[in-house]
């Protein structure tokens, strides 16, 4: 059963006294552009219509807890010192955010949280960021602060990085909290410079399919991927100077240097300058509604993230091949860090149910797996639930 926003309030109550304040916080889908944010390079994600809510108020005692509705747990705050604990996992996400409240010297006072959602985990949906976007924003507005939503989107991203260990771009931070009803947004991760733009798909629409696989390795690979685009810009900047980031290098320069770029490091580093060149030609793409061109990108991107990128896996790779035979799909490739989770499908509206009648007993038939698909809506971002505007309005 989906867990809803009236679901945790209930929980709040049954809990805890008082009237909580109720935010909600979005996962976020990409539509292309793929490990370029933590190369200063473009990318292209949304909000969507699945959420993580938090019920938070002020606790009268001086004690501050947490309890998740998922692990049906509770976990004491030391709001004085957040450190990362060992277990359990779930709330380091969380003290991350406490930790860098209380290093910038916001105020926190002891509260009472009860937080809950319905974004599936390890599924490329970013249920982490949209956890600690939703923390940030809500203690921001709990405490009288004023911080601005690119700082929360820091605070968020910095406890992902120290507190939880994946050394993640600025994309599904950025993308859970400032998200736009029915459009996507247009990220120069280098900047942070923004665009919206509308999502207008006409006879189209986006389908999730959920490989229902997480390779224990995609953290530690995650980091290795950064690693090894870090150590492409050493090599280049040699030869050109000015080179701070894969965004400021051609796919001329790799191919160059192709002898100097070591092991793997060579295909990683051709396929983000790709990548990046790619995501501003699918924006013209979208500008001129040419979604067959933008579907196709979405193809080569998935070659790129198997091939050269390596963070695809067998039943993604399935899972796109079997797109590729359908002419009412577009495009699909995998969705986010890979090693798992989600391919996004561009799939016409009306093939969508004999689309997904022949894959899905093809993925249980070759991997023994039930495959759960999504058909998501495009939301706004991080945001107070409309049920408790009237409580801030009082605070
Ligand atoms: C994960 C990270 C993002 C981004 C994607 C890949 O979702 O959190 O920052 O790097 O992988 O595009």
């Amino acid at each position: 059963m989906e867990l809803t926003a009236q679901d945790v309030l209930n929980k709040f109550k049954e809990l805890y006294p008082g009237e909580p304040l109720v935010v909600r916080s979005p996962g976020r889908i990409n539509l292309i552009g793929e490990h370029t944010d933590y190369n200063d390079g473009f990318v292209m994600p949304a909000a969507i219509d699945r959420e993580t809510v938090f019920a938070i108020a002020e606790s009268v005692d001086g004690r501050s807890e947490i309890y998740s509705i998922k692990y049906n747990q509770t976990f004491s705050v030391d709001l004085r010192d957040p450190k990362p604990v060992s277990a359990p996992a779930w709330v380091n996400y969380l003290l991350g955010v406490l930790r860098q409240f209380v290093d910038k010297g916001y105020s926190v006072q002891p509260f009472r949280c009860v937080f809950g959602g319905n974004i599936p985990m390890g599924a490329g949906l970013s249920s982490s960021a949209s956890v600690e976007c939703g923390f940030a924003f809500a203690l921001n507005v709990l405490n009288h602060h004023a911080i601005d939503k690119k700082d929360l989107i820091k605070i968020a991203q910095w406890s992902e990085h120290h507190f939880v260990g994946v050394k993640c771009g600025i994309m599904d931070q950025f993308a859970s909290m400032m998200g736009s009803e029915n459009h996507v947004i247009l990220l120069d991760c280098r900047s942070l410079e923004y665009r919206y733009s509308p999502l207008e798909l006409k006879d189209f629409t986006i389908v999730l399919c959920d490989s229902k696989v997480k390779h224990s390795l995609v953290d530690s690979e995650y980091n290795t991927r950064r690693n090894e685009c870090e150590q492409g810009v050493a090599i280049l900047k040699k030869y050109y100077p000015a080179v701070n980031s894969l965004r400021d290098v051609s796919e001329n320069m790799v191919l160059e240097h192709k002898d100097e770029l070591k092991g793997k490091v060579f295909d990683r580093c051709l396929y983000i300058v790709q990548e990046i060149a790619r995501v501003q030609q699918a924006s013209r793409d979208l500008e001129n509604h040419d979604l067959q061109a933008f579907g196709k990108k979405m193809f080569e991107t998935h070659e790129g993230l198997s091939k050269l990128y390596e963070v695809s896996c067998p039943e993604l790779d399935f899972l796109v091949d079997e797109a590729k035979k359908f002419s009412g799909v577009l495009g699909a490739r995998v969705m986010g860090g890979g090693f798992g989770g989600c391919t996004i499908n561009l799939v016409k509206k009306d093939e969508v149910g004999s689309f997904l009648s022949a894959v899905r007993p093809a993925y249980a038939e070759k991997f023994g797996i039930a495959l759960e698909t999504y058909i998501v809506n495009i939301k706004d971002g991080t945001s107070v639930t409309s049920k408790s505007i009237e409580k801030i309005n009082l605070l």
